[in-house]
């Protein structure tokens, strides 16, 4: 005997909300509150001078250089300033093409644009990231470097887009802004390609508020998007971080530095990632992917070059269709099990500003008439598999406040649809 399921009137596995929905913020308290503290006594909130000795963004890049596992760390304003800045270091500019995903934050298209370099729209495949294969096609000899957007706590298939990034020499920007502490192979994101980002606003795995971080391995990446951030000049604290001398003039450049208030919330956070969000995350996502593999025969997961690494901040079930995914989501849901878009990232090309290539200026490049305007025009038909993966995935959300006892009911709830389609459809 199958349940009734509650789209047909049957009983909800799940009637209780599930706990606060965010990751980092989730776990704010006695930490955060204990280093805010200390920065407000000792009336230093910038972070190069001031009554006291400030010295939290310092210990923030310090300990994130440790738990990366990278050679320079840049705090910032926020995860878009931090894209900003690696495209800086990576002296990125007009006549450059940088290839991001369909499927992105508005900061990955607008980062070029702002360089004034031409965005090159790639596909995703079943792991939510992009497409290596349809990258490698898009490579152009004017494209310099590829920002590959880890969605959701996911990993995609970094090896793959590393290797095409070192052969074909296109540098290979990691937006970690949604898999902050995520692993592939061991090795954290962010330190696989030439540049990696992070965002801390409210909405991420760790927190600030609003902030963000470059990481890299090359110290001229590093100085000049440490200059970018700062009108294009170079504090002790950040020359103090290369190894040799400065190999850069001072340039004009933007400000996105980071206070000590950020850093303080940013350094508390940072300091029991693993502990109070990932080891919890990950638990539970290890769990559900476990006992539904074995209760759901055929089940099928996003696909993933690292499963294990994976941040385990979202459960995706790719249904295959996404005729098959809108039913089996509406069945979810209606079990109580909230579902769906887990957060405002989509396919850009449909977004009207991307298609209507809007800037400030009409004559700013890439698309102004300075030179002749570059050609390249976006929608939908630019990557012809996006919607339809979208549109296959089932999603819903695992946060550190989640019980064993909320895991149980995700679990019971998929199995209770999985075994009612398949006499369904
Ligand atoms: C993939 C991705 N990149 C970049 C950002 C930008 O981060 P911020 O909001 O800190 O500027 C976000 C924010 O949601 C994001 O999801």
């Amino acid at each position: 005997m199958k349940a009734t399921l509650a789209i047909n009137g049957g009983t909800p596995v799940r009637t209780e909300p599930f706990p606060a929905r965010f990751w980092g913020a989730s776990v704010v308290g006695d930490e955060e509150l204990a280093l805010v503290t200390e920065v407000v006594r000792s009336r230093c909130l910038f972070r190069s001078y001031g009554e006291g000795t400030p010295h939290m963004v310092d210990d923030l890049e310090r300990e994130a250089r440790e738990f990366f596992g990278v050679r320079h760390a840049l705090g910032v304003t926020s995860g878009s300033a931090a894209l900003f800045c690696a495209l800086a270091g990576l002296g990125i500019g007009p006549g450059d093409e940088v290839i991001v995903p369909s499927l992105m934050w508005l900061s990955d298209f607008n980062a070029p644009l702002l360089h004034g370099a031409t965005p090159v729209v790639a596909d995703i495949d079943r792991t939510l990231c992009v497409d290596p294969d349809d990258l490698e096609r898009k490579i152009t000899p004017r494209a310099k470097a590829v920002v590959v957007v880890y969605f959701m706590g996911g990993v995609g298939h970094i090896d793959r887009i590393v290797e095409i990034g070192k052969k074909r020499a296109v540098a290979v920007v990691e937006d970690c802004a949604q898999s902050c502490g995520a692993t592939f192979r061991g090795q954290r994101i962010g330190s696989l390609g030439d540049v990696g980002c992070y965002s801390f606003q409210h909405n991420k795995i760790m927190t600030s508020g609003e902030g963000g971080m470059v990481v890299t391995n090359d110290p001229l990446t590093f100085e000049r998007a440490a200059r970018y951030h700062d009108l294009g000049g170079l504090r002790p604290a950040l020359a103090a971080q290369l190894e040799g001398e400065p190999q850069l003039e001072p340039f004009a450049g933007a400000q996105f530095r980071m206070n000590e208030l950020t850093g303080a919330v940013a350094l508390a956070q940072l300091r029991k990632l693993d502990s109070a969000v990932l080891a919890v995350t990950q638990s539970h996502f290890g769990r559900l992917t476990r006992e539904l593999s074995e209760a759901c025969p055929g089940i099928r997961f996003r696909d993933t070059g690292d499963h294990g690494g994976d941040a385990g901040i979202a459960l995706y079930i790719d249904r295959q269709t996404p005729d098959k995914g809108a039913w089996f989501g509406k069945a979810l849901a209606a079990e109580g099990i909230p579902v769906g878009a887990t957060t405002r990232v989509c396919n850009l090309l449909h977004s009207e500003y991307v298609q209507a290539r809007r800037q400030t200026h009409p004559n700013m490049p890439p698309f102004g008439p300075v030179g002749s305007g570059d050609a390249c025009t976006y929608s939908p038909a630019c990557c012809p598999n996006t919607d339809a993966i979208i549109g296959s995935m089932v999603s819903t959300m695992i946060t550190p406040r989640m019980t064993d006892s909320d895991i149980d009911d995700i679990r019971d709830a998929v199995t209770k649809v999985w075994r009612a389609q398949e006499v369904s459809r």
